[in-house]
């Protein structure tokens, strides 16, 4: 009885699910898992999509049975020091039975949805008893459940898993549908298993959308076999490069953890890349010294903006790449950021600055692609400035990607059009590095202490209190289908992608999964999540992914000693 009584003192106010569901409560009784245990998948669906469910489904049967046996850790951080909260080792009851039950057969099209194509919620029960029961109206429903499931166990020193949480009553479904990572490949290039080891993580706090931004001004690692190239010119170095087969395994990696994974090819600028393989394609490239002026940052370069052989750049470009697209995602996503318009008065088919000279040959270079885009059965996606700035004509179908502040979101949900929010000043990963432009001796000090202009660091906290429905009439909220946080990566690569991403991503996660509000309408509340999001960070650490600590284990030793 003893240890019942530390183990509640100590325990987590909640168990440590990351994201929070919808409703949930549990126990304190204990019981042990092995990889013996029988999971039993009830599949209605003998129809097209069956073999697709099956696969998704046993994929994430056997990710659980990995995470349960391997990947787990011993939670000495949530107890006070040198007490024993581990449960005894005699007289263990097991899971018997973990039950899978699909209500329904998956729709056509679940594993590249759209924001209204999939039911994701789900329901978990772990009796005393040791029977699993996890129901859903989809597949992908049920590898929520079970990735629920696996955050409920521990390692026991002593080897074994266990749960001291039984009995379990779970019931969840996110808010948004589109939960993604914007993740940049071009301003650094990251091997394949880096991609895979951020899906890897993503899917464990269910992040749906992996946003590949595969190239950009700096470089253009993706290899387009019509346009060899592109690649061959214009990646950093041999060998940095997304062969088509490279793609393909990132795509079918994605799918397998129930992530759609879609293109961005950004422009018309942040295409200065294109210039290493075809030079006449491009306009102000590297203009130097005086590059502020053309771009936001070096190298600048646009495609030219009334140019037929850029059109004709374009759908060689698109009829190569958009049927590897269409076959793993609903949108692809075309760009329009930071476009810069006095690139344009270096540009010999336009030679202007003059919005009513640019505005319509955007219009023109938008539309194209848009219906190339569409004839392959994509929806188009867009950065905000298209609409917002540029006050292009766009179709209804339309996924318009908010940055650049709460306003945004509103503004383009009050013109009708499907809004992701992000907002640079809560969920841009790559702030507060510092500079990484090398300022002269002469004009340095203007610039003391070379903060990035996206200073400070977004930490987790400011991250979770961004509400994606700030500022949206009531009326117009399911209009924003979700949102993105952004991994831009000027000063990050391979050696330090985890602990930039991890877990700071996840408090977006948890926005996006569960809502900023709590059930009461309130802020969520710091104190409570923090334990909860110190658990996920160590069931990152013993997946591989190097997150970083939240704060002290003394925070989280005796219930939360670090609040304010
Ligand atoms: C499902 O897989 C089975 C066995 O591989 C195959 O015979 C069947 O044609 C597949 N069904 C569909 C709809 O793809
Ligand atoms: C979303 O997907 C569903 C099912 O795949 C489809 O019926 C619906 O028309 C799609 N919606 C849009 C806006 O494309
Ligand atoms: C499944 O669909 C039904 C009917 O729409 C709904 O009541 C239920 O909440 C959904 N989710 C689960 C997990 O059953
Ligand atoms: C257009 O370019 C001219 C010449 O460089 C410059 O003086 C002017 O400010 C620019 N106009 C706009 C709207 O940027
Ligand atoms: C878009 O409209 C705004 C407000 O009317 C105007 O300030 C801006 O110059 C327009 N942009 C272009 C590119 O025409
Ligand atoms: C809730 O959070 C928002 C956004 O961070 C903040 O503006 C607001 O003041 C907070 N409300 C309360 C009651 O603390
Ligand atoms: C643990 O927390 C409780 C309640 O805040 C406090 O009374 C107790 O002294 C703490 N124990 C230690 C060892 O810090």
């Amino acid at each position: 009885m003893r240890l019942i009584g530390l183990l509640c003192i100590g325990a987590p106010l909640v168990a440590a699910i990351w994201p929070i569901p919808t409703k949930y409560t549990s126990g304190t009784d204990v019981l042990w898992i092995d990889s013996n245990v029988k999971v039993d998948y009830e599949n209605p669906d003998t129809g097209s999509t069956s073999n697709a469910s099956q696969q998704l489904v046993q994929t994430a049967i056997q990710r659980t049975y990995k995470t349960i046996s391997d990947q787990l850790f011993v939670p000495w951080r949530f107890h006070p020091r040198f007490t024993s909260f581990e449960p005894s080792t005699d007289n263990k009851i097991f899971i018997s039975s973990i039950v899978l039950k699909q209500n329904s057969p998956d729709v056509e099209g679940f594993n590249k949805p759209n924001d209204t194509t999939v039911d994701e919620s789900y329901q978990l029960s772990v009796a005393t008893s040791g029977e699993v029961k996890i129901t859903a109206n989809s597949s992908v429903g049920l590898v929520y459940g079970l990735t629920t499931f696996s955050q409920l166990f521990f390692k026991h020193t002593a080897g074994g898993s266990y749960t001291n949480l039984a009995p379990v009553e779970i019931q969840d479904a996110p808010k948004f549908a589109h939960r993604g990572i914007n993740m940049d490949v071009a301003r650094s290039y990251f091997p394949v298993s880096d991609i895979k080891r951020i899906l890897d993580a993503m899917a464990q706090t269910k992040l749906n959308r992996f946003h590949f931004h595969v190239t950009d001004a700096q470089s253009w690692p993706l290899e387009i076999p019509a346009l060899p190239e592109l690649s061959g010119k214009g990646a950093y170095y041999t060998g940095l490069v997304y062969t088509p087969e490279d793609l393909k395994d990132i795509q079918d990696y994605a799918r397998s953890l129930a992530i759609e994974p879609y293109l961005e090819i950004d422009m018309p600028g942040h295409t200065s890349s294109i210039w290493f393989s075809n030079p006449d394609l491009v306009a102000a490239f590297n203009t130097q010294p005086d590059w502020s002026t053309y771009c936001a940052e070096p190298p600048c370069g646009t495609l030219k903006l009334n140019s037929p052989a850029v059109d004709d750049f374009l759908e060689k470009l698109f009829d190569d790449l958009l049927p590897r697209v269409t076959e793993y995602s609903s949108y692809y996503h075309t760009g329009g950021d930071e476009v810069n318009k006095q690139a344009y008065l270096l540009d010999d088919t336009v030679k202007s600055n003059d919005s009513a000279v640019l505005q319509p040959l955007m219009q023109k270079f938008v539309d194209r692609n848009h219906d190339q885009v569409r004839k392959y059965g994509l929806t188009p996606v867009v950065w905000e400035e298209m609409l917002l700035e540029w006050n292009l004509t766009l179709g209804k179908d339309v996924l318009v990607q908010t940055w650049q502040s709460d306003a945004a979101v509103a503004q383009t949900t009050e013109k009708g059009y499907k809004a992701l929010a992000g907002n640079y000043n809560y969920w841009y990963l790559d702030c507060g590095l510092g500079q990484w432009l090398d300022f002269r001796p002469e004009s340095a000090a203007g610039f003391y202490p070379f903060a990035d202009y996206c200073s400070p660091r977004k930490n987790w906290k400011l991250m979770y209190s961004y509400d994606p429905l700030s500022g949206v009439p009531a009326d117009q909220q399911h209009l924003v289908v979700g949102g993105e946080c952004h991994m831009w990566t000027e000063q990050t690569d391979s050696a330090t992608i985890d602990r930039q991403l991890w877990p700071r991503a996840a408090a977006a996660a948890e926005v996006l999964w569960s809502g900023a509000k709590d059930e009461q309408g309130k802020n969520r509340s710091q104190i409570l999540a923090s334990p909860r999001l110190v658990d996920f960070r160590e069931r990152l650490i013993a997946r591989g992914i190097q997150a970083e600590l939240p704060h002290m284990a003394f925070c989280t030793q005796n219930g939360t000693q670090c609040a304010l």
